[in-house]
């Protein structure tokens, strides 16, 4: 009914210059002549009249995946004849490209760099344009009227996307780390607040281009039991590593998340309160959650054991579950409200909350009302988005070891290429890569590493002999590969695995190479050829035994994760040193032995061994951050005179080397001596990272701003906090021997508890502010790294002080659960200001800096 209802559209109303995208609102004549398609009323006004022509089961059918439209997990959700709304596909994944069927020839979509990849370029604009080419091909294909998964209109493309993922890459064991962007929070943070604003560019009138959802919130990193399993998690591990990356994120303003298959603590997170409604909903008030697929389904089993369909659709639903995805229990909610489980109130919070997402977009108004409608074919795989993906490749890949140096290849050399991966086209592929990467629906077009170091290599000679496959006892490709090795110059090693060893569905059980990859390296080694090993999976392989040779023999090493469709190409010309942008580890690389030291099932992230590089007590095989160049590079930093509530240092980072060539300084915090604490605390911890590109010889002066939060930790109750003692920041290049190290000490206040926070609630700004005129001028206390002078200080009593930053503005210090001016002050204040004082109570206690002036 309603697949024929798009098709009236396209007829009556599409013209060559303004395509109708698919499932368009608004087109149908029943619709506008309704105030919800009425583009002179607001938003709110639009929504309030879609609402109300929605009864209850009207509205139940919104949030609930139509089985009749299609597969139950890409959620359609149907529309109202009567009311001219068509239907919505909701899941269009968008991590790496955008899920769809090729459209055309020569437009199938742009796949990127797996999201390891990208995330170690620690290049902010290269995440941004990411996000824009997603944004634009998903408008793109809309348009067109392209599909999901094959041409048959079935499964239309909407504006919708599913991804970035930033779950934290926890353990190497987890079957989609290959879809992930590293171990750390800021990093996986702020590429997803990035990827955000780039799919969510808005034009003139203000539509997102498309709407982003973040996956899978929150703490998801096991596929054994997935659906029933639930993890303990304590408060400060939630706030330190699994809420850190989403509610940064946030600041972009995503629509909304899907929430994820775990449980944590025992409560399921689509039947979490704590995690959505109290943390997520903080960030966002009208944040928009849909499930996973199946996910209200698993909560008829454990850990909740819902005792029905009516029970776990509740469950989901008043917990702050908006959207049902895979399975259809929400048509449930009608008896659920009736048994008192759950609030019409709510479901119509739900319903209104995925129109809202749709109007943001412009489903409701002219196609024509955007510059978006016009992006078509052309915006497919343009030279444009080749070249954006291309760049991204370059500096995903991190170089580890140079020795020789092997690198860069002489082209024209005699280049051997041998291993599993020599020849390997849709194993070069993430999870989650875009569906169709050659219009032929093979992978054909999707250059070899060989293919791509031919091309590079113009008069060498270019050979490969996989040798072994990526997991099997086969060996009989063994002397061959040898021998094409024995006669080459140079022998690159492409090993690792793909996804049969690690995908959705299945954790690795090993993180060694697996099959007889190892044994046929150490062949290959033994040749004493130079030779690089290139390492191409999703996540990191315990590699102890290829660390390094007998001395003599050249060697590299190169994590390459997974490359995609430009990584041949990239790779080729990184190793011919056409291009010297190499990336630096986003996750920790383990010895072999962390697996029986480390349950999988450990959610905590310091217990020893400890995880990542904040926690992990053993040695690192490499470490986060480590990465080489083709050039060489020193860092030299110094501190400055900082305003008030600000760090200063200024870093110069020469390239010493004959090349030009990529770096990125990355400022770890460090807490050296605050004394005991009651609960853990990172052996670093990443506070702010900076990509520069120097030419040769030449030197880059970057200044970093840093707010003192930054020397802020999190607490055994979640909350930032500033201990007196010794801290340091750690200006670094991903540790090698040149880091810079700055020691800062925050002095103790006498009695009582001091906090920071940057947001005074404005009632007792007033009160702070009329104090300082109130009180005299008594000094007392100065911290050091402020780099402030004595006579700036203003002692106002034992609860408040206020000192004076170099540019004037106001350091304010409030102790914890101070009461405020007694009766007698308040009326005293009250008369010369003729403002209400209010009383200060427990709630004041805050630091703040406020720019009062003087
Ligand atoms: C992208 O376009 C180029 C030509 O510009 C073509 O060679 C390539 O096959 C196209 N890729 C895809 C996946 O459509
Ligand atoms: C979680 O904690 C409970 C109680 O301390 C314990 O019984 C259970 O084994 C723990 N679960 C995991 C996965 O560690
Ligand atoms: C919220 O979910 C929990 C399980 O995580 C469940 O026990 C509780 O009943 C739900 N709350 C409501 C109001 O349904
Ligand atoms: C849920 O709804 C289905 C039909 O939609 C019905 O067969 C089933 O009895 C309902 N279950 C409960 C617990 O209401
Ligand atoms: C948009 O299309 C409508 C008809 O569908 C037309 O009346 C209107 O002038 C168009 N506006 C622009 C800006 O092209
Ligand atoms: C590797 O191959 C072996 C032998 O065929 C098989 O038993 C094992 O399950 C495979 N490993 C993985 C991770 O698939
Ligand atoms: C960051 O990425 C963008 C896009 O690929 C690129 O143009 C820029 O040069 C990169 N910056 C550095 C410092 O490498």
């Amino acid at each position: 009914m309603f697949r024929s209802f798009g098709a009236i559209s396209l007829a009556t109303l599409a013209s060559a210059d303004w395509p109708t995208p698919n499932w368009h609102g608004c087109v149908d004549p029943k619709a506008l002549s309704l105030p919800y398609c009425n583009t002179k009323l607001s938003i709110q006004e639009r929504l309030d009249d879609l609402m109300s022509r929605l009864d209850r089961n009207d509205k139940i059918r919104q949030i609930t995946p139509d089985q009749k439209l299609g597969g139950t997990c890409t959620t359609f959700t149907s529309g109202k004849e009567e009311i001219g709304l068509p239907p919505w596909l909701w899941l269009v994944e968008s991590n790496t490209g955008v899920d769809a069927a090729c459209p055309a020839e020569g437009h199938c979509v742009t796949n990127f760099v797996g999201p390891m990849g990208i995330a170690a370029s620690f290049n902010e604009s290269s995440w941004l344009l990411k996000g824009q080419v997603l944004g634009t091909e998903q408008r793109a294909l809309s348009n067109y009227g392209a599909s999901r998964f094959h041409q048959d209109h079935k499964n239309p493309v909407c504006l919708t996307g599913f991804g970035p993922n930033v779950n934290i890459a926890r353990d190497p064991r987890f079957g989609r780390t290959s879809e992930l962007a590293g171990e750390d929070p800021l990093l996986s943070g702020t590429y997803a607040m990035n990827m955000v604003k780039g799919m969510q560019e808005k034009d003139a009138a203000g539509h997102k281009k498309i709407a982003a959802y973040l996956k899978h919130y929150t703490a998801y990193s096991t596929e054994a039991n997935r659906g029933h399993d639930t993890y303990n998690i304590s408060t400060f591990d939630f706030f330190d590593t699994y809420l850190a990356q989403y509610k940064l994120a946030f600041t972009a303003q995503p629509a909304g998340v899907m929430c994820s298959y775990n449980a944590e603590n025992g409560r399921p997170s689509c039947a979490n309160d704590f995690i959505l409604n109290k943390q997520l909903r903080s960030w966002k008030p009208d944040a928009h959650v849909t499930t996973d697929c199946g996910a209200v389904n698993n909560l008829k089993g454990p850990p909740v054991n819902a005792p029905d369909d009516a029970h776990a659709a509740a469950m989901a639903l008043m917990n702050g579950t908006d959207l049902e995805m895979g399975d259809t229990l929400f048509s449930n909610l009608s008896q659920a409200i009736d048994m008192g489980l759950a609030t019409e109130a709510r479901l119509t919070e739900a319903v209104r909350r995925s129109f809202q997402v749709q109007f943001e977009v412009g489903r409701f108004d002219p196609a024509n009302s955007t510059e978006f409608h016009r992006y078509g074919l052309q915006d497919i795989n343009s030279s444009l988005h080749q070249q954006i993906s291309y760049e991204a490749a370059l500096q995903s890949f991190v170089l580890l070891r140079n020795d020789g140096p092997v690198l860069p290849i002489r082209q024209g050399s005699s280049v051997a290429v041998v291993g599993p991966h020599s020849m390997s086209r849709s194993q070069l592929f993430s999870d989650y890569a875009a569906g169709s990467h050659c219009f032929d629906g093979t992978d054909a077009c999707v250059p070899t590493i060989t293919e791509g170091l031919r091309t590079a290599n113009a008069g060498g000679r270019t050979v490969s002999s996989m040798g072994v496959e990526i997991n099997s006892t086969k060996a009989d490709g063994i002397p061959a590969a040898l021998e094409a090795a024995r006669n080459a110059d140079v022998v690159v090693l492409a090993l690792g695995d793909d996804r049969t060893i690690e995908t959705e569905g299945k954790d690795r059980e090993d993180t060694a190479l697996p099959g007889l990859q190892e044994s046929f390296a150490h062949k290959v080694l033994a040749l004493k050829k130079p030779t690089i090993l290139v390492l191409v999976s999703g996540g990191p392989m315990a590699i102890d035994s290829l660390m390094s040779r007998s001395a003599g023999s050249p060697y590299a090493i190169v994590q390459a994760f997974f490359p995609s469709h430009k990584g041949a190409e990239a790779l080729a010309a990184s190793f011919f040193g056409k291009e010297n942008r190499w990336g630096k580890l986003p996750v920790t690389m383990y010895p072999h032995k962390y697996i029986s030291e480390q349950p999988m099932t450990n959610y905590d992230m310091s217990k020893a061994p400890g995880r990542t590089y904040k926690y992990y007590q053993g040695q690192a095989l490499f470490s986060f951050g480590y990465g080489l160049s083709l050039t060489t590079f020193k860092l030299q930093c110094a501190q400055k005179k900082a305003p008030t509530g600000k760090l200063a240092v200024e870093c110069k980072l020469s390239n010493t080397g004959k090349v030009c060539g990529d770096e990125v300084i990355q400022v770890y915090h460090t807490a050296v001596d605050i004394g005991k604490v009651d609960h853990p605390l990172p052996k670093r911890a990443l506070r702010h990272f900076q990509r520069l590109h120097v030419p040769a010889g030449e030197e880059a002066t970057v200044s970093f701003d840093l707010p003192t939060s930054i020397l802020e930790v999190v607490n055994k109750d979640g909350e930032q906090k500033l201990y007196p003692g010794k801290h340091a920041l750690i200006f670094s290049r991903g540790e090698v021997d040149d880091e810079q190290r700055f020691e800062i000490t925050v002095p103790a206040i006498e009695a009582g508890t001091w906090h920071v926070a940057t947001h005074p609630p404005s009632q007792s700004m007033l009160y702070v502010i009329l104090l300082r005129q109130a009180f005299l001028k008594k000094a007392v206390y100065l911290p050091d790294w402020l780099g402030m002078n004595r006579e700036d200080i203003t002692y106002l009593d034992d609860f408040l002080r206020i000192t004076r930053g170099g540019d004037g503005s106001l350091f304010i210090l409030v102790k914890e659960d101070a009461a405020g001016p007694d009766a007698g002050t308040r009326e005293k204040l009250k008369k010369e200001s003729g403002e209400e004082v209010v009383q200060g109570s427990g709630a004041v206690r805050w630091i703040s800096t406020l720019g009062l002036g003087s």
